[in-house]
Protein backbone atom coordinates (compact mmCIF):
# COMPACT_ATOMS: atom_id res chain seq x y z
CA UNK A 1 0.00 0.00 0.00
CA UNK A 2 1.45 3.17 -0.68
CA UNK A 3 -0.17 6.12 1.63
CA UNK A 4 0.09 9.80 0.47
CA UNK A 5 0.21 12.48 2.64
CA UNK A 6 1.29 9.56 5.49
CA UNK A 7 3.54 12.29 7.66
CA UNK A 8 0.12 14.65 8.21
CA UNK A 9 -2.36 14.30 10.42
CA UNK A 10 -5.34 11.93 9.05
CA UNK A 11 -2.20 10.43 6.68
CA UNK A 12 -0.60 9.35 9.91
CA UNK A 13 -3.55 8.35 11.41
CA UNK A 14 -4.38 5.78 8.59
CA UNK A 15 -0.66 4.49 9.04
CA UNK A 16 -0.87 3.75 12.86
CA UNK A 17 -4.24 2.33 12.54
CA UNK A 18 -3.57 0.10 9.38
CA UNK A 19 -0.54 -1.10 10.77
CA UNK A 20 -2.20 -1.79 14.48
CA UNK A 21 -6.01 -3.45 12.32
CA UNK A 22 -5.17 -4.24 8.79
CA UNK A 23 -1.56 -5.76 9.60
CA UNK A 24 -2.09 -7.99 5.57
CA UNK A 25 -0.98 -4.45 4.48
CA UNK A 26 2.95 -3.43 4.11
CA UNK A 27 2.65 0.26 3.86
CA UNK A 28 5.25 2.73 2.21
CA UNK A 29 4.49 6.54 2.66
CA UNK A 30 5.16 9.54 0.18
CA UNK A 31 5.67 12.97 1.47
CA UNK A 32 7.06 15.57 0.78
CA UNK A 33 7.21 17.23 4.30
CA UNK A 34 5.68 20.61 3.47
CA UNK A 35 5.23 23.01 7.03
CA UNK A 36 1.81 19.63 7.43
CA UNK A 37 4.13 16.84 7.60
CA UNK A 38 5.83 15.64 10.78
CA UNK A 39 8.33 12.66 9.92
CA UNK A 40 7.54 12.13 14.27
CA UNK A 41 4.21 11.42 13.44
CA UNK A 42 5.43 8.45 12.67
CA UNK A 43 7.51 7.48 14.79
CA UNK A 44 5.57 4.71 16.57
CA UNK A 45 5.38 2.41 13.47
CA UNK A 46 8.73 3.45 12.31
CA UNK A 47 10.37 -0.02 12.20
CA UNK A 48 6.74 -1.24 10.42
CA UNK A 49 6.49 1.45 7.41
CA UNK A 50 9.00 2.56 4.79
CA UNK A 51 9.33 6.22 4.53
CA UNK A 52 9.93 7.81 0.90
CA UNK A 53 10.52 11.94 1.42
CA UNK A 54 9.43 12.97 -1.74
CA UNK A 55 6.59 15.37 -4.15
CA UNK A 56 3.35 13.66 -5.56
CA UNK A 57 3.91 16.16 -8.73
CA UNK A 58 7.44 13.99 -9.13
CA UNK A 59 5.92 12.16 -12.38
CA UNK A 60 9.31 9.63 -12.06
CA UNK A 61 9.46 9.22 -8.44
CA UNK A 62 5.53 8.80 -8.31
CA UNK A 63 5.64 5.73 -11.21
CA UNK A 64 8.43 4.26 -9.56
CA UNK A 65 6.26 3.41 -6.45
CA UNK A 66 2.97 3.35 -7.92
CA UNK A 67 4.52 0.61 -9.99
CA UNK A 68 5.64 -1.14 -6.80
CA UNK A 69 2.00 -0.72 -5.02
CA UNK A 70 -1.12 -3.06 -5.14
CA UNK A 71 -3.26 0.02 -3.96
CA UNK A 72 -2.54 3.73 -3.47
CA UNK A 73 -4.48 5.46 -0.47
CA UNK A 74 -4.37 9.46 -1.55
CA UNK A 75 -4.11 12.40 1.36
CA UNK A 76 -1.28 14.49 0.15
CA UNK A 77 -2.44 17.86 0.18
CA UNK A 78 -2.62 21.48 1.04
CA UNK A 79 -5.37 21.45 3.07
CA UNK A 80 -6.00 24.20 5.00
CA UNK A 81 -8.29 27.13 4.08
CA UNK A 82 -6.79 30.14 5.59
CA UNK A 83 -3.82 29.42 4.06
CA UNK A 84 -5.36 29.19 0.51
CA UNK A 85 -6.63 32.12 0.94
CA UNK A 86 -3.40 33.96 1.65
CA UNK A 87 -1.48 31.96 -1.29
CA UNK A 88 -3.52 29.77 -3.52
CA UNK A 89 -0.32 28.60 -5.61
CA UNK A 90 0.34 25.13 -3.73
CA UNK A 91 -2.82 23.92 -3.52
CA UNK A 92 -2.72 24.54 -7.04
CA UNK A 93 0.26 22.48 -7.62
CA UNK A 94 -0.23 19.77 -4.73
CA UNK A 95 -4.20 19.32 -5.44
CA UNK A 96 -4.88 19.38 -8.79
CA UNK A 97 -1.05 19.04 -10.51
CA UNK A 98 -0.06 16.20 -8.25
CA UNK A 99 -3.48 14.28 -7.91
CA UNK A 100 -3.15 14.29 -11.65
CA UNK A 101 0.32 12.84 -11.56
CA UNK A 102 -1.12 10.17 -9.35
CA UNK A 103 -3.74 9.38 -11.84
CA UNK A 104 -1.53 8.78 -14.47
CA UNK A 105 0.59 6.57 -12.84
CA UNK A 106 -2.09 4.32 -11.60
CA UNK A 107 -3.64 4.41 -15.06
CA UNK A 108 -0.29 3.35 -16.42
CA UNK A 109 -0.04 0.26 -14.06
CA UNK A 110 -3.56 -0.41 -13.18
CA UNK A 111 -3.54 -0.06 -9.61
CA UNK A 112 -6.40 0.46 -7.39
CA UNK A 113 -6.81 3.95 -5.75
CA UNK A 114 -8.49 5.71 -3.31
CA UNK A 115 -8.97 9.64 -3.26
CA UNK A 116 -9.74 11.22 0.68
CA UNK A 117 -11.48 14.55 -0.26
CA UNK A 118 -13.79 17.09 1.95
CA UNK A 119 -17.42 17.78 1.94
CA UNK A 120 -15.91 21.56 1.56
CA UNK A 121 -16.58 20.72 -2.02
CA UNK A 122 -20.41 21.23 -1.92
CA UNK A 123 -19.76 24.85 -0.77
CA UNK A 124 -21.94 25.11 2.39
CA UNK A 125 -25.76 24.94 4.16
CA UNK A 126 -27.72 27.51 6.09
CA UNK A 127 -27.11 27.82 9.74
CA UNK A 128 -30.68 27.38 10.35
CA UNK A 129 -32.58 23.69 8.97
CA UNK A 130 -31.40 20.30 8.67
CA UNK A 131 -30.55 19.71 5.33
CA UNK A 132 -27.55 17.65 4.56
CA UNK A 133 -25.00 17.17 1.77
CA UNK A 134 -25.64 13.70 -0.57
CA UNK A 135 -23.47 11.66 -3.03
CA UNK A 136 -25.69 13.85 -5.26
CA UNK A 137 -25.37 17.38 -4.15
CA UNK A 138 -23.66 19.06 -6.92
CA UNK A 139 -20.37 20.37 -6.17
CA UNK A 140 -19.86 25.12 -5.68
CA UNK A 141 -16.61 25.16 -3.60
CA UNK A 142 -16.30 28.50 -1.81
CA UNK A 143 -12.20 28.88 -1.49
CA UNK A 144 -9.22 27.65 -2.80
CA UNK A 145 -8.91 25.02 -1.09
CA UNK A 146 -12.17 23.26 -1.26
CA UNK A 147 -12.09 24.22 -5.16
CA UNK A 148 -8.86 22.48 -6.02
CA UNK A 149 -10.41 19.71 -3.86
CA UNK A 150 -13.32 19.75 -6.24
CA UNK A 151 -10.93 20.04 -9.38
CA UNK A 152 -9.20 16.93 -7.78
CA UNK A 153 -11.99 14.74 -7.44
CA UNK A 154 -13.52 15.73 -10.93
CA UNK A 155 -9.84 14.46 -12.10
CA UNK A 156 -10.42 11.14 -10.37
CA UNK A 157 -13.95 11.00 -11.81
CA UNK A 158 -12.80 11.14 -15.13
CA UNK A 159 -10.14 9.09 -14.99
CA UNK A 160 -12.40 6.40 -13.61
CA UNK A 161 -15.13 6.95 -16.78
CA UNK A 162 -12.48 7.77 -19.72
CA UNK A 163 -9.78 5.35 -18.59
CA UNK A 164 -11.16 2.65 -16.47
CA UNK A 165 -8.81 3.85 -13.78
CA UNK A 166 -9.72 1.36 -10.55
CA UNK A 167 -10.68 4.55 -7.95
CA UNK A 168 -13.09 4.94 -4.92
CA UNK A 169 -13.51 8.83 -3.55
CA UNK A 170 -14.52 9.52 0.00
CA UNK A 171 -15.70 12.99 1.28
CA UNK A 172 -15.12 13.19 4.88
CA UNK A 173 -16.27 15.75 7.04
CA UNK A 174 -13.99 17.85 9.75
CA UNK A 175 -11.23 15.36 11.61
CA UNK A 176 -10.26 16.05 15.47
CA UNK A 177 -7.60 13.84 16.72
CA UNK A 178 -3.91 13.25 17.65
CA UNK A 179 -1.38 14.64 15.29
CA UNK A 180 -3.55 17.57 13.92
CA UNK A 181 -0.80 20.37 12.95
CA UNK A 182 -2.07 23.79 15.81
CA UNK A 183 -2.87 25.81 12.41
CA UNK A 184 -6.12 24.18 12.67
CA UNK A 185 -9.24 25.23 14.80
CA UNK A 186 -9.24 22.22 17.70
CA UNK A 187 -5.50 21.88 18.43
CA UNK A 188 -5.11 26.46 18.07
CA UNK A 189 -7.51 26.58 20.54
CA UNK A 190 -6.13 23.76 23.04
CA UNK A 191 -2.57 24.71 22.45
CA UNK A 192 -3.96 28.16 23.16
CA UNK A 193 -4.84 27.45 26.24
CA UNK A 194 -1.97 25.93 26.81
CA UNK A 195 0.48 28.64 26.56
CA UNK A 196 -1.97 31.15 28.39
CA UNK A 197 -3.23 32.36 24.84
CA UNK A 198 -6.75 33.50 24.70
CA UNK A 199 -8.83 30.93 21.94
CA UNK A 200 -9.59 32.80 18.98
CA UNK A 201 -13.19 32.44 17.48
CA UNK A 202 -13.96 33.81 14.20
CA UNK A 203 -16.56 36.50 13.54
CA UNK A 204 -19.47 35.44 15.89
CA UNK A 205 -18.43 31.62 15.89
CA UNK A 206 -22.18 30.75 14.68
CA UNK A 207 -20.62 28.41 11.89
CA UNK A 208 -21.33 24.72 11.99
CA UNK A 209 -18.84 22.03 11.27
CA UNK A 210 -19.38 18.30 11.58
CA UNK A 211 -16.45 16.89 14.08
CA UNK A 212 -15.44 13.21 13.18
CA UNK A 213 -13.49 11.00 15.09
CA UNK A 214 -10.07 10.59 12.63
CA UNK A 215 -9.90 7.45 13.65
CA UNK A 216 -13.92 6.45 12.52
CA UNK A 217 -12.71 8.18 9.45
CA UNK A 218 -9.31 5.91 8.74
CA UNK A 219 -11.86 2.83 9.40
CA UNK A 220 -14.55 4.16 6.44
CA UNK A 221 -11.42 4.79 4.14
CA UNK A 222 -10.48 0.71 4.63
CA UNK A 223 -14.05 -0.72 4.47
CA UNK A 224 -14.52 1.55 1.11
CA UNK A 225 -10.63 -0.09 0.07
CA UNK A 226 -12.20 -3.45 0.76
CA UNK A 227 -15.90 -3.45 0.18
CA UNK A 228 -16.62 -0.12 -1.80
CA UNK A 229 -18.03 0.13 -5.59
CA UNK A 230 -15.08 1.20 -8.19
CA UNK A 231 -16.19 4.77 -9.65
CA UNK A 232 -18.81 5.19 -6.20
CA UNK A 233 -18.26 7.93 -3.63
CA UNK A 234 -19.08 7.87 -0.11
CA UNK A 235 -19.48 10.53 2.06
CA UNK A 236 -18.46 10.47 5.83
CA UNK A 237 -19.27 12.00 8.96
CA UNK A 238 -20.34 11.69 12.31
CA UNK A 239 -23.44 13.38 12.12
CA UNK A 240 -22.19 15.38 15.68
CA UNK A 241 -22.98 19.30 14.40
CA UNK A 242 -21.38 21.88 16.84
CA UNK A 243 -21.04 25.61 16.64
CA UNK A 244 -17.51 26.75 16.90
CA UNK A 245 -19.06 28.82 20.10
CA UNK A 246 -20.01 25.90 21.57
CA UNK A 247 -16.72 24.55 20.72
CA UNK A 248 -14.66 27.15 22.35
CA UNK A 249 -16.47 26.87 25.48
CA UNK A 250 -15.82 23.16 25.76
CA UNK A 251 -12.72 23.03 25.60
CA UNK A 252 -12.44 25.66 28.08
CA UNK A 253 -14.51 24.32 30.49
CA UNK A 254 -12.74 20.77 29.99
CA UNK A 255 -9.51 22.37 30.89
CA UNK A 256 -11.01 23.73 33.76
CA UNK A 257 -11.16 27.93 32.84
CA UNK A 258 -13.97 30.42 32.42
CA UNK A 259 -16.31 29.67 29.29
CA UNK A 260 -15.59 33.07 28.56
CA UNK A 261 -12.37 33.71 28.52
CA UNK A 262 -11.72 33.55 24.67
CA UNK A 263 -11.33 36.70 21.88
CA UNK A 264 -13.15 36.85 18.77
CA UNK A 265 -11.15 37.78 15.88
CA UNK A 266 -12.47 39.30 12.25
CA UNK A 267 -14.05 36.39 9.99
CA UNK A 268 -12.85 34.50 7.27
CA UNK A 269 -13.30 36.05 4.11
CA UNK A 270 -15.97 33.93 2.69
CA UNK A 271 -16.35 31.77 5.98
CA UNK A 272 -18.74 28.64 4.95
CA UNK A 273 -21.80 28.56 7.53
CA UNK A 274 -22.30 24.95 7.79
CA UNK A 275 -21.54 21.51 6.60
CA UNK A 276 -23.24 18.19 7.46
CA UNK A 277 -23.04 14.80 5.71
CA UNK A 278 -25.35 12.37 5.21
CA UNK A 279 -23.51 9.54 5.37
CA UNK A 280 -26.78 6.78 4.78
CA UNK A 281 -24.65 5.06 2.11
CA UNK A 282 -21.87 4.18 3.58
CA UNK A 283 -23.59 3.05 7.43
CA UNK A 284 -26.15 0.73 4.93
CA UNK A 285 -23.61 -0.42 1.91
CA UNK A 286 -20.53 -0.93 3.94
CA UNK A 287 -21.92 -1.12 7.05
CA UNK A 288 -19.61 1.88 8.84
CA UNK A 289 -20.35 3.41 12.25
CA UNK A 290 -18.42 5.86 14.16
CA UNK A 291 -16.79 4.04 17.28
CA UNK A 292 -16.43 7.33 19.02
CA UNK A 293 -20.04 7.91 19.95
CA UNK A 294 -19.51 11.12 22.27
CA UNK A 295 -17.48 14.27 20.96
CA UNK A 296 -16.91 15.47 24.50
CA UNK A 297 -15.12 12.15 25.47
CA UNK A 298 -13.12 12.70 22.14
CA UNK A 299 -12.39 16.42 22.50
CA UNK A 300 -11.41 15.10 25.90
CA UNK A 301 -9.03 12.79 24.89
CA UNK A 302 -7.58 14.70 22.39
CA UNK A 303 -7.04 17.90 24.71
CA UNK A 304 -4.99 14.69 27.13
CA UNK A 305 -2.71 13.83 23.61
CA UNK A 306 -1.79 17.44 23.44
CA UNK A 307 -1.02 18.27 26.86
CA UNK A 308 0.71 15.16 26.92
CA UNK A 309 2.80 15.30 23.97
CA UNK A 310 4.15 19.53 23.62
CA UNK A 311 7.25 18.09 22.20
CA UNK A 312 5.14 17.26 19.25
CA UNK A 313 3.63 20.78 18.85
CA UNK A 314 5.49 23.82 20.53
CA UNK A 315 8.15 24.00 17.99
CA UNK A 316 5.59 25.00 15.33
CA UNK A 317 3.46 26.74 17.80
CA UNK A 318 4.83 30.63 17.38
CA UNK A 319 5.04 30.47 13.51
CA UNK A 320 1.51 29.57 13.04
CA UNK A 321 0.48 32.56 15.82
CA UNK A 322 3.01 35.27 13.84
CA UNK A 323 1.51 34.14 10.80
CA UNK A 324 -2.15 34.39 11.77
CA UNK A 325 -0.87 37.84 13.03
CA UNK A 326 0.87 38.31 9.97
CA UNK A 327 -2.48 38.23 8.44
CA UNK A 328 -4.03 40.94 10.35
CA UNK A 329 -5.62 38.78 13.20
CA UNK A 330 -6.13 40.82 16.14
CA UNK A 331 -8.99 40.59 19.00
CA UNK A 332 -11.74 42.90 18.43
P1 LIG B 1 -2.28 17.78 6.56
O1 LIG B 1 -2.06 19.16 6.04
O2 LIG B 1 -2.18 17.55 8.03
O3 LIG B 1 -1.26 16.78 5.85
C1 LIG B 1 -0.96 16.84 4.49
C2 LIG B 1 0.29 16.00 4.24
O4 LIG B 1 0.55 16.01 2.83
C3 LIG B 1 1.54 16.53 4.94
O5 LIG B 1 2.25 15.49 5.56
C4 LIG B 1 2.35 17.15 3.81
O6 LIG B 1 3.76 17.11 4.02
C5 LIG B 1 1.93 16.26 2.64
N1 LIG B 1 2.09 16.95 1.34
C6 LIG B 1 1.68 18.20 0.99
N2 LIG B 1 2.02 18.49 -0.27
C7 LIG B 1 2.67 17.39 -0.75
C8 LIG B 1 3.25 17.06 -2.00
N3 LIG B 1 3.26 17.94 -3.02
N4 LIG B 1 3.81 15.83 -2.14
C9 LIG B 1 3.81 14.94 -1.13
N5 LIG B 1 3.29 15.21 0.09
C10 LIG B 1 2.71 16.40 0.27
O7 LIG B 1 -3.72 17.34 6.00
P2 LIG B 1 -4.82 16.41 6.67
O8 LIG B 1 -5.68 17.24 7.55
O9 LIG B 1 -4.18 15.19 7.20
O10 LIG B 1 -5.70 16.03 5.39
C11 LIG B 1 -5.39 14.87 4.61
C12 LIG B 1 -6.39 14.74 3.48
O11 LIG B 1 -7.70 14.63 4.01
C13 LIG B 1 -6.42 15.95 2.54
O12 LIG B 1 -6.55 15.47 1.22
C14 LIG B 1 -7.63 16.74 2.98
O13 LIG B 1 -8.18 17.45 1.90
C15 LIG B 1 -8.56 15.60 3.43
N6 LIG B 1 -9.54 15.97 4.47
C16 LIG B 1 -9.16 16.58 5.62
C17 LIG B 1 -10.10 16.86 6.61
C18 LIG B 1 -9.70 17.49 7.93
O14 LIG B 1 -10.57 17.78 8.76
N7 LIG B 1 -8.42 17.72 8.20
C19 LIG B 1 -11.44 16.50 6.42
C20 LIG B 1 -11.80 15.87 5.23
C21 LIG B 1 -10.84 15.59 4.27
P1 LIG C 1 -10.57 24.76 10.34
O1 LIG C 1 -9.99 23.84 11.37
O2 LIG C 1 -9.66 25.70 9.63
O3 LIG C 1 -11.37 23.83 9.32
P2 LIG C 1 -12.33 24.24 8.06
O4 LIG C 1 -12.22 25.67 7.79
O5 LIG C 1 -11.72 23.43 6.95
O6 LIG C 1 -13.70 23.80 8.46
O7 LIG C 1 -11.72 25.65 11.01
C1 LIG C 1 -12.88 25.06 11.58
C2 LIG C 1 -13.84 26.18 11.92
O8 LIG C 1 -13.26 27.00 12.96
C3 LIG C 1 -14.10 27.15 10.77
O9 LIG C 1 -15.46 27.57 10.85
C4 LIG C 1 -13.17 28.32 11.04
C5 LIG C 1 -13.13 28.36 12.54
N1 LIG C 1 -11.86 28.85 13.17
C6 LIG C 1 -11.94 29.78 14.22
O10 LIG C 1 -13.03 30.23 14.63
N2 LIG C 1 -10.77 30.17 14.83
C7 LIG C 1 -9.55 29.70 14.44
O11 LIG C 1 -8.52 30.08 15.03
C8 LIG C 1 -9.50 28.76 13.34
C9 LIG C 1 -8.16 28.23 12.87
C10 LIG C 1 -10.68 28.35 12.74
Amino acid sequence: MLVTGGAGFIGANFVHHTVRHHPEYRVRVLDALTYAGNRASLGPVDDRVEFVHGDICDAALVDTLVAGADVVVHFAAESHVDNSLRDPEPFVRTNLLGTFTLLEAVRRHDVRFHHVSTDEVFGDLPLDGTAKFTEQTAYDPSSPYSATKAGSDLLVRAWVRSYGVAATLSNCANNYGPFQHVEKFIPRQVTNVLTGERPKLYGTGVNVREWTHVDDHNEAVHLILRHGRIGETYLVGSGDERSNREIVELILALMDRPTDAYDLVPDRPGHDLRYANDSTKLRTELGWRPRFGSFRDGLAATIDWYRANDWWWKPRKQAVEEGYRAAGEIAS
